[in-house]
């Protein structure tokens, strides 16, 4: 068969004028298909003249389409009431989803009545047959139907109003059935025999939009990454190493005192891991000094009093939270010869297993800044904070005590939301307790601050998404990622 732009053209000639939608039928092609063909056409220029036309056409919704097999929801009602009648709960209950509009529907078309002279309302025929119009209406053809019925089927959402788009076509003042395609490129024979010169290229189209290059770019959480961490870099601190998405329950939980009886461990709120499901090979003296402060106390500490196993401390899991990371790289500072302040941070993932909603994922980011350091006080903590928020352009901070098994004091962090108007919460903090640092065997005097955030909250005030689900999983749009623009915060 030839192409469809010349089969247009041919049925064009005999015709005189042509309607796509017929066309559509005549030649069995869709009409999708003609359109596209009628707009090549267009782009040659006056070969045909065209005119855009709408029809209103009704189209069945799901329920539409169920009536029409079915039955409307009143003939469903009606044939479920046997000729002696049956409860009017019960024929609701039978009827299921569609039983309370078929039932008033049903009644005030005057096919059924409710009887109450024997107490209980009981439903009974009215009639004894019927004619389910409303069946018959939806399954045939909808022109001899009246608008206000049309627009009653409308209502009960059984049917709606499309409107397409059709063409209508007549000849062009240049009207050809044979499309002379003009060659897009100059080549070596048209040269060689002169042809050229009586060739007609196609001309150039300057406005046609090139071929988009595929690079890469990065996610806003990887763009709000960098800031965050060019601010530390700023304040001196270093990197920590946060490639352990799986962790034991040890540095996750018992390195930082927290009991193992404790909620966060419970399964509800954390993922463990089931293989490999232990971890071993842990530091024995300092797994020994860990057991002690836990089971008994010391480093001035009276312990939690209960029988630490190392069963518990070896379950592994999905770290749910990087202070797992800072504790293994505090250890670490520990082992040195010559304790050495120390100033890190961390802004990778973690897990918990959270009720999913539009604010919360099971995995997310935290960003955590650790300083180590003699005689260290809470005063330094809330400085500390106070000088990495305000280089984010934060500059109104409250702090309100809080819990944390690892630290004390520990302090939330809030902030003062222009937008909101109101205080949020942005973080947490606090002084890491000796019982987690002395163990380590950091040297007595040595102090450690805390703080930690997320870094999905940031960045979705920054790029006003306010679901979460719209910025990290299966349903982003990649879009999305390709044209949002870069991160700047406003540093002071
Ligand atoms: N780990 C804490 C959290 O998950 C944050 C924090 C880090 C608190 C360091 C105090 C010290 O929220």
């Amino acid at each position: 068969m030839q192409d469809l732009p010349t089969a247009v053209l041919q049925e064009l000639d005999r015709a005189n004028e042509l309607d796509s939608l017929k066309l559509a039928e005549k030649l069995q092609v869709d009409e999708q298909k003609i359109v596209g063909a009628i707009k090549s056409l267009e782009a040659l220029g006056d070969v045909i003249e065209t005119k855009i036309y709408q029809v209103k056409n009704w189209k069945l919704t799901a329920e539409g389409e169920e009536v029409a097999s079915a039955g409307s929801h009143e003939a469903r009602v009606f044939n479920q009431v046997p000729a002696d009648g049956i409860p009017q709960p019960e024929l609701i209950k039978k009827c299921g989803p569609w039983g309370k509009v078929g039932f008033s529907k049903a009644m005030s078309a005057g096919w059924i009545k409710i009887d109450k002279s024997q107490g209980a309302p009981v439903v009974q025929r009215l009639i004894e047959s019927i004619t389910d119009t409303v069946m018959d209406h939806i399954k045939g053809d909808d022109s001899s139907i009246d608008d206000k019925v049309k627009a009653e089927y409308k209502k009960r959402k059984l049917a709606e109003e499309v409107l397409t788009k059709h063409y209508t076509l007549q000849k062009g003042a240049n009207f050809t059935t044979k499309i002379e395609k003009a060659p897009t490129e100059l080549t070596a024979d048209m040269i060689a025999t002169g042809s050229w010169k009586t060739t007609s290229l196609k001309p150039y189209n300057l406005d046609a939009l090139g071929v988009e290059t595929g690079a890469g770019c990065l996610h806003p959480l990887l763009k709000v990454r960098a800031e965050y961490r060019q601010i530390f870099l700023e304040m001196g601190f270093s990197e920590m190493t946060t490639n352990k998405f799986v962790e034991s329950s040890f540095w996750n939980f018992d390195a930082l005192f927290q009991p193992q009886q404790h909620p966060a461990r419970d399964a509800h709120d954390t993922f463990f891991i089931s293989d490999p499901a232990t971890s071993t090979n842990f530091p024995s003296d300092y797994l020994e000094r860990v057991k002690k402060v836990h089971s008994e106390g010391g480093f001035g500490s009276q312990g939690y009093g209960y029988d630490w196993k190392i069963d518990e401390a070896s379950k592994n899991l999905l770290r749910t939270h990087t202070t797992a990371v800072s504790a293994r790289m505090l250890y670490e500072v520990a082992q040195k010869d010559t304790f050495e302040p120390v100033k890190m941070f961390s802004i990778d993932r973690v897990f918990r297993n959270e009720t999913l909603d539009a604010t919360h994922l099971a995995e997310f980011h935290q960003i955590e800044g650790v300083v180590a350091d003699y005689n260290l006080t809470l005063g330094h903590c809330i400085g500390v904070i106070n000088t990495f928020f305000t280089k984010l352009g934060i500059e109104k901070l409250r702090f309100k005590p809080a819990y944390n098994p690892y630290t004390e004091p520990s302090m939330e962090i809030f902030s003062y939301h222009e937008g909101l108007q109101k205080w949020v919460e942005i973080g947490n903090s606090g002084m890491f307790r000796p019982e987690m640092l002395l163990p380590m065997g950091l040297p007595e005097g040595v102090n450690c601050i805390g703080f930690g955030l997320s870094l999905e909250r940031p960045t979705m005030i920054k790029y006003k998404i306010d679901n979460i689900r719209d910025l990290v999983g299966h349903k982003v749009n990649l879009d999305m990622v390709k044209r949002n623009p870069l991160c700047r915060i406003v540093k002071a």
